[in-house]
């Protein structure tokens, strides 16, 4: 009786959330990715070159984060060596090359070209750095997508306040500026900025990144409205002086998870849609249609209001400051992993808290049942990632979308990872689906890693390389995992499976 009163009471909740029953049967597609599409794979500066006080470069917040406390990363490792791709880099290359792929997606070391942050001082041995790599790059025939900042800003300019200080919008567009002179010929498509909601989330409101500032709800937004401002200033930048002269592209990688309402019922639907809007729409909505989303105005507004304060804790952005940040983008650059389940939160209790969760008035979890992967908040669920591109299409328009990062870890470097290649074939199968079905334009994909690195507060434990990487061995050997070969194939045969239509 009690057993089936649980199983009566599942069926209720089960039926209620549409996600997982919809793709019960589903099947990996047969249809091809269209001749134009690109493949790519991405790392990170901090994640793999290592030599952090090497040639001269400067020291930057994740550098600093590490070494003052080494248990802020679970197995107390340091991306002090890392891969070692400083003196590494021909290796990787050469693993792109077996591969196939169409381009690198990697990221340059502020600190390493100007160690104080500040381009009066500039570091010859750090340009020399990524103008070999550029050549290496070159000579293999893999073109360069380089992203700017992938949250190491120079700790000397952490000391005055980093993403807190209004001047940080300046040092960020002469640094750009410096680079786009420097590497410019080397470039095809430039990144300003990666992943900002990690920067100023948990850079700048939890604190569990780099530089670890904990200011729930007040500094995550001034952070966010500085790396809007600095973004678009160097893409205006980029756009006025050098754009033709290359002839290359330039935009702002943004990540989100899918967010799937628990129910049908209308307060979840209008909470995750508004989950959406604080995860994507906060960075997206500046970029690609001029300010903050309405809801999160009013939200942070009315809750801010309700806790005391005089005005919103979401700082707002002038006429002009609009006008600077929309349109700054020449498509749409999406980092993507997982999924999450909303349901609305009512009572009286969360004005309390003063968070960019709380304000979003939506709880998220996942559910057990999803596979999980080796990091803790990472489960595979395949089909959000074709909803969340149907929603960027509704949200956003007919848009040209790149996928600038999607993979997964695992805690074992096993060479024979099957899981791995799974999550590749069932990911990539939604992406075509939503691109066939959904009419939604994606034309590239960049799968993160080439190569097992170092993973921020996860340290050397997540390992979500298609190369192996003892980093017990000062060599560093590279070693192929199946999914390399799996990925290979996909690139050379435009196909999931053995054939397709
Ligand atoms: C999945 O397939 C089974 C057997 O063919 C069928 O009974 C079931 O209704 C299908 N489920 C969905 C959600 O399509
Ligand atoms: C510049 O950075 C270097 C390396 O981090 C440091 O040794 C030096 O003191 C800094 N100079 C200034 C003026 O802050
Ligand atoms: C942003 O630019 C678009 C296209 O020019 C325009 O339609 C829209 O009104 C602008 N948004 C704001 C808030 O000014
Ligand atoms: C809001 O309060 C702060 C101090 O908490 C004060 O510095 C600021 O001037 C006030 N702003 C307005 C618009 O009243
Ligand atoms: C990693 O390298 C260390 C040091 O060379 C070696 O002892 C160990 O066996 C290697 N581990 C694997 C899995 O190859």
């Amino acid at each position: 009786m009690f057993s089936n009163l649980l199983v009566f009471f599942a069926i209720i909740v089960l039926s209620a959330c549409d996600g997982d029953d919809e793709f019960a049967n589903y099947t990996i597609t047969d249809r091809p990715f269209p001749p134009h599409f690109t493949f790519g794979v991405a790392t990170a500066a901090y994640q793999i070159e290592g030599a952090w006080d090497t040639d001269g470069k400067g020291e930057q917040v994740w550098d600093t984060f590490i070494h003052e406390k080494p248990d802020r990363v679970s197995d107390r490792t340091t991306g002090d060596v890392a891969s070692d791709s400083y003196h590494r880099y021909k290796d990787d290359v050469r693993c792109m090359k077996e591969v196939g792929v169409d381009y690198y997606r990697f990221s340059i070391a502020w600190s390493r070209i100007l160690p104080n942050g500040t381009v009066d001082n500039i570091n010859t041995e750090g340009v020399n750095y990524y103008l070999n790599v550029f050549k290496e790059l070159e000579a293999n025939g893999i073109e360069s997508m380089v992203t700017l900042y992938h949250w190491d800003i120079p700790t000397d300019l952490e000391k005055q306040g980093g993403w807190l200080n209004p001047k940080v919008v300046d040092w960020f567009t002469d640094y750009a500026r410096l680079c786009y002179t420097l590497f410019g010929k080397y470039v095809k498509v430039w990144v300003t900025i990666n992943e900002p909601k990690q920067i100023c989330h948990s850079g700048y409101g939890t604190g569990g990144y780099a530089p670890g500032v904990v200011s729930p709800g007040v500094g995550e937004y001034v952070c966010a409205r500085h790396v809007l401002l600095a973004h678009a200033k160097a893409w205006r930048v980029f756009d006025k002086e050098f754009r033709s002269a290359l002839g290359s592209r330039n935009t702002i990688v943004i990540d989100s998870d899918w967010y799937e309402p628990a129910t049908n019922k209308e307060e979840d639907v209008v909470a995750a849609e508004i989950k959406r809007q604080f995860v994507f729409g906060m960075y997206a909505h500046p970029v690609f249609k001029g300010d903050w989303p309405d809801q999160m105005i009013e939200n942070v507004g009315e809750i801010s209001r309700r806790q005391g304060f005089n005005q919103s804790r979401l700082p707002a952005f002038s006429e002009e400051e609009i006008a600077l940040v929309n349109g700054t983008y020449d498509f749409l650059a999406l980092n993507h992993y997982t999924t999450y389940m909303v349901t609305a939160v009512k009572g009286e209790e969360y004005p309390k808290v003063v968070s960019w969760d709380t304000d979003s008035k939506a709880r998220s979890y996942q559910k057990d049942e999803w596979q999980t992967a080796a990091i803790g908040w990472f489960r595979i669920v395949p089909w959000g990632f074709g909803k969340l591109l149907r929603w960027l299409k509704k949200t956003y328009g007919d848009i040209e979308i790149v996928i600038t990062e999607n993979g997964v870890s695992d805690t074992t470097g096993t060479l024979r990872d099957q899981h791995r290649i799974n999550y590749m074939k069932s990911y990539m199968s939604h992406l075509l689906d939503a691109m066939y079905d959904g009419g939604v334009r994606v034309t590239g994909y960049t799968a993160w890693s080439i190569i097992d690195n170092f993973e921020w507060t996860q340290g050397n434990n997540a390992k979500l390389g298609m190369y192996y990487v003892n980093m017990s061995d000062p060599l560093r050997p590279r070693i192929a995992k199946d999914s390399s070969k799996y990925y290979s194939h996909i690139i050379s045969s435009r196909c999931l499976l053995d054939s397709c239509q």
